[in-house]
């Protein structure tokens, strides 16, 4: 079949070589992709808006489209609302149901609705209701409530860092015009867990644990994820369970009794706290980096099934997923996060054996060298039957890669887990 996967980072190129492996004669194509995606599927050359990429697709014959990232989502109609119009089967959810990754409001209300665990939070337009909801107590979360290429969200552990924060958004405007989601500061290891939702019916993949934070120990700015840790048993089974029970259920019924058409990935942020799993974020697509860490567990006809979701049917038979442990390991560029360099030749491209490489920030020099790209560069991914051996496997295969400037974080895999 026609696949067409929207996105270019490295939880694309990973989706990508999944559906490419899956049984059956499959032609991929990406929108907007990267010079490395352009090696398993050809680049789909339109302007930026889903018209566009609709008429596109309309006049090739898509017989699938997969959202990768979420701006595609939420872009002008929708991306899975286009599909629906145009009758090609859409693997991500409409517009409106996307509200509960765009807006952090619209998450929190319907959390609250369907009385799942989340923190306390309520939403506010100025730095005075601000003030009153916070009511001088401290630690505290404020999520800017839209678009802030990441950087909405500050954990405040003083009444000084609070009001930074507060005059940076609601006074200055830092990131235009929006309201504020002020949260409860909650505490505990975090995990992320994903449905495949078709409708009314949900499917758990491998839970997983990403690595935000650019330095070992979790120190220094937040970034878009250096690394991940996939497996079953990444939590004890009585947990998941819980999870499945509280959380994942009670928000596949609210999609569902809200009338909020939902066929594709949600990702649930949650942390595990003292009283318990509680949803930090819902996102509606894979986790990058646990898409990389994640798909080389999972077995069968990963591309039949997502058709299968996209057309109202969720066929669990056409895959499983392996038991032992992946380890996501990043490989950033120089000046990451604040800042970022590209051009940096990168070498060992090659030598890493059986590891998988995904690339999220490269490109192809005119001579043909894979160079830096910018942010985060590379994914290297490998597995073993236990975390050990992942661990070993995934930092191994990137020690034999380099870049000037190069940054990972050796602790992947391995922080977190030793209380455990
Ligand atoms: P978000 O963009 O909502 O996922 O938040 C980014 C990061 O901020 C999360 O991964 C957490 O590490 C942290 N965070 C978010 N919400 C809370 C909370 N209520 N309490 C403590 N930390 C949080
Ligand atoms: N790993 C975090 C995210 O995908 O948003």
């Amino acid at each position: 079949m026609k696949i067409l996967v929207v996105g270019k980072g490295g939880r694309e190129h990973a989706l990508i070589r999944a559906l490419a492996e899956s049984p059956g004669a499959h032609e991929m194509f990406s929108f907007p992709g990267s010079d490395a995606i352009s090696e398993l599927a050809e680049i789909v050359e339109v302007g930026s808006d889903v018209e566009e990429l609709l008429a596109w697709m309309s006049a090739v014959g898509i017989d699938l489209c997969v959202a990768g990232e979420e701006s595609y989502l939420v872009k002008d109609d929708g991306l899975a609302n286009a599909c629906e119009r145009a009758g090609i089967p859409c693997w991500g959810p409409h517009k409106q149901s996307a509200q509960l990754e765009a807006s952090k409001e619209f998450a929190k209300e319907f959390l609250q609705r369907h009385s799942i665990p989340t923190g306390g939070g309520s939403g506010v337009n100025t730095i005075e209701e601000a003030r009153e909801v916070i009511g001088g107590k401290y630690p505290v979360v404020l999520k800017f409530d839209g678009l802030a290429a990441g950087k909405g969200v500050a954990v405040c552990m003083t009444e000084e860092e609070g009001e930074d924060f507060l005059k940076e958004v609601l006074v200055e405007r830092r990131f235009g015009e929006g309201r504020m989601l002020v949260e409860e500061f909650l505490t505990g290891p975090e995990v992320s867990i994903f449905a495949a939702v078709v409708d009314g019916e949900y499917q758990i993949f491998t839970p997983a644990r990403d690595y935000k934070r650019i330095g070992v120990g979790d120190e220094g700015p937040n970034t878009g994820g250096m690394g991940a840790v996939a497996s079953r048993q990444l939590i004890p089974a009585e947990l998941l369970e819980r999870i499945e029970r509280e959380i994942v259920r009670p928000t596949v019924s609210g999609l569902q009794s809200e009338g909020l058409p939902y066929r594709g990935f949600l990702y649930f942020g949650l942390m595990l706290t003292p009283d318990g799993p509680k949803v930090i974020e819902y996102n509606c697509r894979f986790g990058d980096p646990e898409c990389q860490a994640v798909m080389p567990l999972v077995k069968g006809d990963l591309a039949g099934y997502c058709l299968a979701g996209a057309k109202g049917e969720l066929d669990a038979s056409k895959i499983s997923f392996d038991e032992g442990w992946s380890v996501c390991a990043v490989a950033a560029s120089a000046g990451y996060p604040e800042g970022s360099r590209s051009g940096d030749v990168i070498s060992g491209l090659g030598d890493v054996g059986s590891a998988r490489v995904y690339h999220a920030g490269t490109r192809k020099s005119a001579s043909g060298e894979w160079e830096t790209n910018g942010g985060r560069v590379l994914a290297v991914v490998a597995g073993g039957p236990d975390r050990q051996s992942a661990v070993a496997a995934a930092h191994g295969a990137l020690d034999k890669i380099s870049f000037d400037g190069l940054q990972r974080r050796r602790d992947v895999g391995i922080l977190h887990f030793e209380e455990a």
